[in-house]
């Protein structure tokens, strides 16, 4: 731990300052070695304290001085998990008490005060303490002429005083390098987020779920492993699938695509291997496999579960041993590709049902990303409105955002079509309603809106706060009531379509004053209509 970062911590300036008034002593600092650094850097402040400043300055003193501190720095490590203060006498005979440092537990060194006698000094005392400093500093006699009155006396509840305040102050250190290391650890985490957000720009989401994905692609991007991206339509396998090319070592190679699903058998055959001329009726010259196209790039295999189970055999040999055979051809080809695939299919499942060759489905599910579908996170929606409508905003168009109604209903919405139909519908509301400042909710599109309200009206946003009770009350009571609407106050038909009893509907319509306006000639209506 570096003390020098404490130094101005608000209580070690306050505890400096009160023991040099009190007491005229100085603070100092030994790590967990006990060493004393402001010592061996020789820029320590001089004790007021005339042998310890005379000790200190001359070169026999200093390691004496620094000797008596290793002692009580041994006392500490001797007395494991000891969070008192310890006293020690010195070379000269003089106090020294200290407070140790324990950061997490860890032992870090002490905070100590040295340079005092713990009870008024003897007339025998000072001339005991003048030999001892003839040894050390010779030409400091004469200065040192009645010094041994002027050396501070700590009784016995002045130590313990001070011994107190050393160890509320080994505390507040300790409390704020935790907080520092917290704040290190917060910054570098978010750095990491940003460097992983930037470099994944065009990827957008905060969510737990997203997170993950970007976490894994940071990992995957720098290896050849191949990956396998699994998710429902518009969940953005595409884009991940780029992003991990391009911020990888292949990225200045080619990219190439291939849909499995687009083609029938025959013609994936020659789009991913080629052909030679003459294989089959058309070839009229060798045609170049897209597995030749994307040599020393990445191939991104969309819908991989729509592969034939002949096409998985010679895929399958692409992966292990990195060759082919072209349709027509009797000379494999050797590539150097990696592979990422696709699909909105659960392979696993596939296999169970012998629809996927098992070795095919371990061999391209060495790293799997699992996209999560837009209405299992809901979190994203609003940076992904948000980046939508940036990115489909026209020049000179007003719109700056949407009516709450409509962020509503789009909240409130499955999207079936994930990523795709949000940005699809964005831009559609550009479009339409570009001119607006505030997009608002009836330009939606009637399968949307249809979806979340039922037979119109306007949109209640179910409550994300307060007690739950009271939502839910909330929400049955909207509900109960479009509903009513909806079906004409026919309340048979209502409880069915709620899958309550009749009559429990009944009680709820008369608890939520439902029952209070009926237009007139509807409240008998009891017939199917
Ligand atoms: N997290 C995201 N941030 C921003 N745009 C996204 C995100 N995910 C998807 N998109 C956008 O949504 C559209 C659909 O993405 P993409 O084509 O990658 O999906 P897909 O999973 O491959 O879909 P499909 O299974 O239908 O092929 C693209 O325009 C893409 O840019
Ligand atoms: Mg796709």
């Amino acid at each position: 731990m570096d003390f020098e970062k404490h130094q101005n911590l608000h209580t070690i300036v306050m505890l400096r300052d009160v023991i040099r008034k009190w007491w005229q002593v100085e603070l100092s600092f030994a790590d967990r070695n006990g060493l004393v650094h402001d010592w061996q850097r020789g820029d320590f402040i001089p004790p007021p304290n005339d042998f310890c400043r005379h000790s200190l300055g001359a070169r026999e003193g200093m390691r004496r001085c620094a000797q008596s501190v290793r002692v009580l720095h041994e006392k500490f490590k001797a007395a494991k998990n000891l969070r008192r203060s310890l006293f020690h006498d010195c070379h000269l005979r003089l106090s020294i008490v200290g407070a140790p440092l324990y950061i997490r537990n860890e032992y870090e060194g002490f905070l100590f005060v040295e340079g005092f006698a713990r009870q008024p000094l003897m007339p025998g005392d000072g001339q005991v303490l003048l030999g001892k400093m003839r040894d050390i500093a010779p030409g400091a006699m004469l200065e040192l002429e009645g010094a041994a009155e002027r050396v501070p006396v700590l009784d016995g509840s002045e130590l313990s005083k001070l011994s107190d305040l050393l160890e509320f102050a080994v505390t507040e250190i300790a409390n704020q390098e935790v907080e520092l290391t917290r704040k290190e650890e917060t910054i570098q985490s978010m750095a990491s987020e940003l460097s992983n957000r930037y470099r994944f720009e065009k990827i957008i989401g905060r969510s737990g779920a997203m997170n993950e994905v970007f976490r894994l692609m940071e990992k995957v991007a720098h290896s050849d492993s191949t990956v396998l991206i699994n998710g429902e339509s518009g969940t953005g396998k595409e884009l991940v699938a780029r992003a991990i090319h391009h911020n990888g070592p292949r990225k200045d190679k080619p990219f190439v695509v291939q849909n499995c699903s687009a083609f029938n058998d025959n013609l994936l055959e020659s789009a991913l291997f080629g052909h030679t001329r003459g294989s089959f009726t058309g070839a009229l010259k060798d045609k170049k496999g897209l597995f030749e196209v994307a040599d020393q790039g990445t191939f991104f295999l969309d819908e991989v579960g729509d592969m034939s189970p002949a096409l998985q055999v010679k895929l399958l040999r692409v992966l292990q041993e990195g060759t082919f055979l072209p349709v027509g051809g009797t000379h494999s080809r050797e590539v150097d590709v990696r592979v990422i695939a696709a699909t909105h299919k659960d392979l696993g499942e596939m296999v169970k049902r012998g629809e996927f060759r098992e070795d095919l489905f371990y061999r391209i599910n060495v790293i799997r990303l699992q996209l999560p579908p837009l209405r299992e996170r809901k979190d994203d929606l609003p940076v992904l409105i948000d980046h939508f409508l940036r990115k489909h905003h026209r020049e000179g168009q007003r719109a700056r955002g949407l009516a709450p109604e409509a962020l509503g209903i789009l909240g409130a919405y499955a999207w079936p079509g994930n990523i795709r139909e949000l940005e699809n519908e964005i831009e559609r509301l550009l479009v339409l309603g570009g001119e607006l400042e505030v997009i608002p909710a009836d330009l939606l599109s009637s399968r949307i809106r249809d979806a979340v309200v039922p037979g119109g009206g306007p949109f209640i946003a179910p409550r994300a706060h307060g007690k739950l009770h009271e939502a839910v009350e909330s929400l049955e009571k909207e509900m109960i009531h479009q509903g009513l609407v909806r079906t004409r106050y026919n309340k048979s038909r209502l409880s069915r379509e709620l899958g309550i009893s009749r009559s429990n509907l009944l009680l709820k319509i008369s608890r939520y004053g439902l029952d209070k306006g009926i237009p007139e000639g509807l409240d008998t209506e009891e017939v199917e209509a």
